[in-house]
């Protein structure tokens, strides 16, 4: 028996769960669910009712009969800050000091109150010049999830950041030298898009228009409960149908000009980028997250954005057992698979 971890991604909207064995060189995808949650669960990342979902993720485990014990889990949320900061080169203790310094300005509470850290993406000795990335999130919605899991039974290995557990799932760090991509995770509360530079995080931004949005614009369109509307956008959004009249077009004008919003400041963060990055041009979107499965996105995407725009595959690394149930999941269970691949890998 080889090496396996566990990936568990809590969404605002669902919990996504991935468990991962290492034989040898590969690494087999052994489980996976997608399990709809309460809607207000998460507040801004925070588990309200760690008891709730703790007994959703018994029943999952118990459900899928997995035996795997240890989950690497992940934060995000509004309150999640990201930041990538330049300084010059300097050693480790004073860095400490200069990324608290810098942490304080940017935290809107009690830097008491936070946990963070951060990761050297990039030294340029030429320009006496490293780039950081630091990572914020308040003590309260870290502890909200390893109380969580400690309630369902499982032991915590490790609390990781999304865009880390994105870039491992979708490969981006090996395959993608001097390339910039850029990926884009739709979920239900949030957007988050980051920027990679061969194969490093250079740039996070948290866009509060995703699937939720989406919804709430057919329900007004129908004057339909949330819940209807999130199966009519399922069964018929497509911001590419034109025809009128039908429910189908109803449902695609009522989408649109969100997705419309989410593609202005998706366009407004890679122009700020290439600012930043002295003329660095965004070569690829990979999109991913469950927004993502919505019919016409990637043409839709690539069309606005006038750049080549593709579905996130984090199947590419493991071994499978091949179905189009599979296949129509993978893009949700992205950050859950990198997740459980931090362990394996
Ligand atoms: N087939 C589909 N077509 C369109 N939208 C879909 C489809 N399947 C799921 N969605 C939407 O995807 C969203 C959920 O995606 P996901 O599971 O990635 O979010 P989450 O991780 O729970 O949320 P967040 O990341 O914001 O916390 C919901 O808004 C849902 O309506
Ligand atoms: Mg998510």
């Amino acid at each position: 028996m080889g090496k396996s971890a566990l990936g568990l991604d809590i969404g605002s909207s669902s919990i996504k769960i991935a468990e991962l064995q290492r034989t040898g060189y590969s690494i087999r995808l052994k489980q996976y669910g997608v399990y709809p949650i309460p809607f207000g669960t998460l507040e801004n990342g925070e588990i309200k009712d760690p008891q709730l979902i703790a007994d959703q993720i018994r029943r999952v485990l118990n459900d899928l009969k997995i035996k795997t014990k240890g989950a690497v889990i992940a934060v995000a949320g509004q309150t999640v800050l990201v930041r990538h900061i330049k300084f010059p080169i300097m050693a480790k203790e004073e860095l400490d000091s200069g990324i608290r310094f810098e942490a304080e300005r940017y935290i809107p509470y009690p830097i008491e109150d936070a946990c963070f850290a951060y990761e050297v993406i990039n030294e340029d000795a030429g320009n006496n010049e490293m780039e950081v990335m630091i990572v914020a999130a308040q003590r309260q919605l870290i502890e909200s999830h390893v109380q969580c899991l400690k309630l369902a039974g499982i032991q915590p290995l490790a609390v990781d950041v999304q865009p880390f557990a994105l870039v491992r799932a979708l490969g981006l760090t090996k395959t993608q030298h001097n390339k910039t991509m850029a990926v884009l995770d739709i979920g239900a509360g949030t957007s988050d898009l980051v920027i990679y530079r061969s194969g490093s995080p250079r740039f996070t931004r948290i866009i509060p228009i995703a699937g939720n949005r989406l919804t709430q614009a057919v329900a007004n369109e129908f004057k339909k409960s949330v819940q209807e509307a999130e199966k009519l956008k399922i069964k018929l959004g497509n911001p590419l149908t034109e025809e009128a009249s039908t429910d189908e077009a109803r449902v695609s004008k009522a989408i649109s000009p969100v997705l419309d919003e989410l593609i202005v400041e998706v366009r407004r963060s890679l122009d700020y980028y290439r600012l930043q990055q002295r003329g660095d041009e965004v070569d690829q979107i990979v999109i991913c997250g469950g927004g993502a499965r919505l019919k016409g996105c990637e043409t839709y995407f690539t069309r606005e954005l006038g750049m080549r725009v593709t579905k996130g595959n984090p199947l590419n690394l493991l071994t499978v057992d091949p179905s189009d149930e599979l296949f129509d999941t993978a893009p949700v269970l992205s950050v859950g698979i990198g997740l459980a691949l931090r362990e394996v890998e």
